[in-house]
């Protein structure tokens, strides 16, 4: 059976000392409780050791935002897959829609990276979805399917086990407009068809498909009760403890 998870995206916030009280107090919160759900916090590079090392990763799984195209060697600034394993991560976040915009990374480049993430032992949680654009010239499906096809779907089925989806519609994204329940469950079911379309009905099963997109405690109950939603991947909600922990006791 496919997990359920919930999974933070720290984007580009907290300095060293305020991302470490951040973990420290998640971990506090969810000592000695049994949970329904896996928990992923999505940090800074500069956070992966500190935090791995700071709290219980069986209980919150770390994951990076980000990693390099390239294995190694002369390319200043970049951060390989290995390095972010080496630090204790889990999990590493590739494809999200601000990389692709602001940082122009192409199907091919991320094709690289989750190869990269992967040969070196990190889970992929894989990123896809519209701008508002192509949500209102009805191109959600075909983009969702385009970007799997892209990245992805050259992976053999035991690679793709690894990966996780998160849907994440980029005019939901930070923007407090969420995808309606009913939008995002027709999406997924459609992507989680995609997906048995490629690798078969066992695989798309037990595929993880979350939910990104203004996700929070008041609206996870409902997104997380749909049938192909099996967590999110939350930004904002994912600052404090508060907000975090009422969006995994969604579950
Ligand atoms: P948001 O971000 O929850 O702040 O909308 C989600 C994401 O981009 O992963």
């Amino acid at each position: 059976m496919r997990k359920n998870i919930v999974a933070g995206n720290w984007k580009m916030n907290k300095t060293l000392q305020e991302g470490l009280d951040l973990a420290k107090g998640l971990d506090a919160a969810l000592k000695g409780k049994s949970l329904n759900c896996d928990v992923v916090i999505g940090t800074p590079f500069i956070h992966l050791a500190s935090v791995a090392a700071a709290i219980d990763t069986k209980k919150i799984a770390v994951s990076a935002q980000n990693c390099a195209d390239k294995a190694s060697g002369a390319y200043t600034g970049e951060v390989s897959a290995a390095m972010v394993k080496s630090t204790g991560a889990e999990y590493v976040i590739l494809g999200h829609s601000e990389r692709r915009e602001y940082y122009h990374e192409t199907p091919e480049i991320l094709k690289e990276k989750v190869l990269l993430a992967l040969a070196n032992g990190l889970k992929v949680i894989f990123c896809i979805g519209e701008s508002l654009a192509e949500r209102e010239a009805n191109k959600q499906n075909a983009v969702c399917k385009a970007e799997l096809e892209g990245s992805v779907f050259n992976l053999s089925a035991e690679d793709f086990a690894k990966i996780t989806i998160a849907y994440e519609p980029i005019w939901a994204i930070g923007t407090g407009k969420t995808a309606t329940s009913d939008q995002a469950e027709e999406i997924h079911a459609y992507i989680r068809s995609v997906i048995a379309d490629k690798y078969g009905k066992e695989v798309a099963e037990n595929t993880s498909i979350l939910y990104g997109g203004s996700c929070k405690g008041s609206n996870a109950p409902e997104l997380f009760s749909k049938p192909n939603i099996d967590g999110g991947l939350i930004g904002g909600a994912s600052l404090n403890v508060e907000d975090f922990c009422a969006i995994i006791k969604a579950f």
